[in-house]
């Protein structure tokens, strides 16, 4: 047995508590192989060397106790009882050194407390997110558009911790079940961060999809260069690019690559992620995918392979269709939802694609999540 968090049962974050890692990861290649079996052979899960504090996206929210101490945790699963943390597993640990600092500092400045049930109070979330470089961003969430004492709340949480590179004060005075509002004020540094990916550069802003287990991806995007299996003559769709990791690690291995999201600030990265690559072949349209591949296919556009990696709820049947019509050689579909692939690639072999090759990796140690990657040839 492996040594369990004392919060598993209640914090809802990681599912696979108290398993050990090598029974974990077979039973994530077993999903696999439940659902894909019948059509090729699944290859073995590529499992995580480290599986502890992989996490370089850090989120809680806050609470109160009766003593007036300020907790951080998570809500547990499908309620609003904050399950209040001061270590995590999965976590950098540099993230929670600082929640546990943040903490101290909002009780000293008397900063108030978000409650969700009145929908009023000042601090609602902290988001951290590290870099391999060692930058490291804050992002302060609150309801309410003021902090109390910020200059000298600002000034305590650099000097008790002087990593921190960037900090962010985003108001959310939505009642949603969404970390981030839509306004963001960069109180300290340059405000966003910098990743280091197998040999490149790339800008994280707070809203980005970034990857969050950053050796598990060098995996992942190694297999996506290997499966695309690009000579140097291809035109590329990235589609769902978030901030252009993966067409700008397979530019230099394709004549022309497009990148397709649509996140504005997302798409924001990437122009600043070409740019600081210096990378010359890669463009990035800020659309709804589907909505781009059915231009491209009502233009009779010559796509060579397309790359996607859309969100848990998989692709939209206009996108797939338009890659039905499109006709590339090659699909290289990353995917995180097992379901949703299952759906798509099912779509994707009665319209002429064959499912060659598929790859499980873990990148969610201790959870139950498993990522996938699928390569289909246009038969
Ligand atoms: C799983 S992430 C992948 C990001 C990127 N490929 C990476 O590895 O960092 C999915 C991305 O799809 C984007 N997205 C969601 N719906 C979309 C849509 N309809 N059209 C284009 N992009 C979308 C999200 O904003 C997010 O950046």
């Amino acid at each position: 047995m492996e040594e369990k968090c004392l919060v598993a049962n209640l914090c809802g974050g990681c599912d696979y508590q108290g398993i050990r890692y090598n029974a974990q990861i077979k039973l994530k290649e077993e999903k696999i192989k439940e659902l894909f079996s019948k059509y090729v052979d699944v290859s073995p899960i590529l499992g995580d060397d480290f599986y502890n504090h992989y996490r370089n996206k850090v989120q809680v929210s806050f609470g109160k106790d009766r003593n007036g101490d300020i907790l951080a945790g998570n809500y547990a699963k499908n309620s609003h009882f904050l399950v209040p943390i001061d270590s995590c597993q999965i976590c950098d640990e540099r993230a929670i050194e600082i929640i546990n600092s943040v903490k101290r500092l909002i009780k000293k400045y008397h900063i108030s407390i978000y409650d969700e049930r009145i929908k009023k109070g000042c601090m609602r979330h902290l988001l951290i997110r590290t870099s391999t470089l060692n930058e490291i961003m804050l992002v302060l969430v609150t309801g309410s558009p003021f902090i109390n004492k910020e200059k000298e709340f600002i000034h305590d949480i650099l000097k008790y911790n002087p990593s921190v590179t960037t900090i962010i004060h985003n108001i959310n005075r939505e009642h949603t079940s969404m970390i981030l509002g839509n306004s963001n004020k960069v109180l300290y540094g340059k405000g966003y961060i910098v990743d280091e990916l197998m040999g490149l550069k790339f800008k994280i802003s707070a809203s980005s999809f970034y990857q969050i287990n950053h050796n598990q991806t060098v995996k992942l995007y190694s297999k996506a260069i290997e499966y695309a299996d690009l000579k140097g003559n291809e035109r590329l769709i990235d589609a769902f690019c978030g901030t252009g990791t993966i067409g700008l690690l397979m530019s230099k291995y394709a004549k022309e690559v497009i990148g397709v999201e649509i996140n504005s600030a997302a798409i924001k990265d990437a122009n600043k992620n070409k740019e600081i690559n210096n990378i010359k072949n890669i463009n990035f349209i800020c659309e709804d995918a589907g909505k781009y591949m059915q231009k491209l296919a009502h233009d009779k556009e010559k796509i060579d392979a397309v790359v996607m990696d859309p969100p848990r709820s998989g692709s939209s049947k206009e996108f797939l269709k338009s890659v039905a019509i499109l006709k590339p050689n090659k699909v290289v579909y990353i995917s995180c939802n097992p379901d949703t692939l299952l759906r798509d690639v099912q779509y994707l072999m009665k319209n002429d694609y064959k499912l060659i090759k598929i790859q499980p990796v873990d990148m969610f140690p201790y959870t139950s999540h498993v990522e996938s990657i699928a390569l289909l040839c246009n038969n």
